[in-house]
């Protein structure tokens, strides 16, 4: 099976063993946080200084976070495989990176800063605040590089092609509950990729995969990645 085109897709569950909490486990984001206050648009109109400090934390948090096994497991799939390996990231905590891997940022990342009124990008400073103002128009419309409810997700039509030409789909951590990202598997699936779902639990779309690895990442990950390198 030398060469095939492998896409993955990871969500929160992936990052939850380097101590960043995931969004929909008991105790988790949007248990502490109402989504419409912290992650629309609307919710920053209203709101500005809620919003960043939200993010702000987040930023802090994911600062000072380690990749671990699971993160260091896809990068060396990816350096090691003959194929392409392409990683589509939910998060927006940058561990990928800093495992040493490339991944496509769907949901953007916290160290983002984005101008609501000409859509400059430059790189967030650690604390963001309300009218911070941007480098390229000087509007104090700066907010996070993040996508929130209701905004379309980056790089859909990129991530399309990648989809729709894999042979093999896997999706790590993540709950299935948050579209375009949890109809992947159907578009992979359609194209012909084996689907196989990495997750601590069954997730809402489990049904949809033909394979199914059950634990924790740092765990799972690591060994499918171990398999899939031995069977060169
Ligand atoms: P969720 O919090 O919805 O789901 C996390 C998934 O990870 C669940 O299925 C858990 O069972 C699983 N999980 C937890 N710990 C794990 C571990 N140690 N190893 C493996 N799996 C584990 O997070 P996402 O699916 O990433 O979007 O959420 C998708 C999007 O919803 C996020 O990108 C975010 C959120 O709202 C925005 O903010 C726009």
């Amino acid at each position: 099976m030398a060469a095939e085109k492998i896409v993955i897709l990871t969500g929160a569950g992936i990052s939850a063993e380097s101590g960043l909490g995931t969004f929909r486990d008991e105790g988790g984001l949007w248990a502490q946080h109402r989504i419409e206050d912290v992650a629309t648009p609307e919710g920053f109109a209203r709101n500005p200084a809620l919003v960043h400090s939200f993010y702000n934390a987040r930023r802090v948090q994911a600062a000072e976070a380690a990749p671990n096994a699971a993160h260091e497991a896809l990068a060396r799939l990816q350096r090691d495989w003959p194929g392409e390996v392409v990683i589509v990231t939910q998060n927006v905590d940058g561990l990928h990176e800093k495992a040493g891997a490339r991944a496509i940022h769907m949901h953007g990342e916290l160290a983002g800063a984005l101008c609501a009124a000409c859509g400059q990008r430059w790189p967030a400073p650690m604390e963001m605040a309300p009218g911070t103002a941007c480098p390229a128009c000087t509007a104090p419309a700066g907010r996070p590089d993040i996508v929130w409810f209701g905004e379309i997700p980056y790089h859909m039509e990129i991530i399309a092609e990648h989809l729709q030409s894999c042979d093999l789909f896997a999706s790590v951590g993540t709950s299935g509950q948050v579209y375009p990202a949890a109809g992947f598997v159907q578009e992979a699936a359609y194209s012909g990729a084996h689907t196989v779902e990495l997750n601590l639990a069954d997730s809402d779309i489990s049904r949809a995969f033909d394979d199914h690895r059950i634990g924790p990442a740092s765990e799972v990950v690591p060994a499918w990645v171990a398999e899939l390198l031995a069977s060169l």
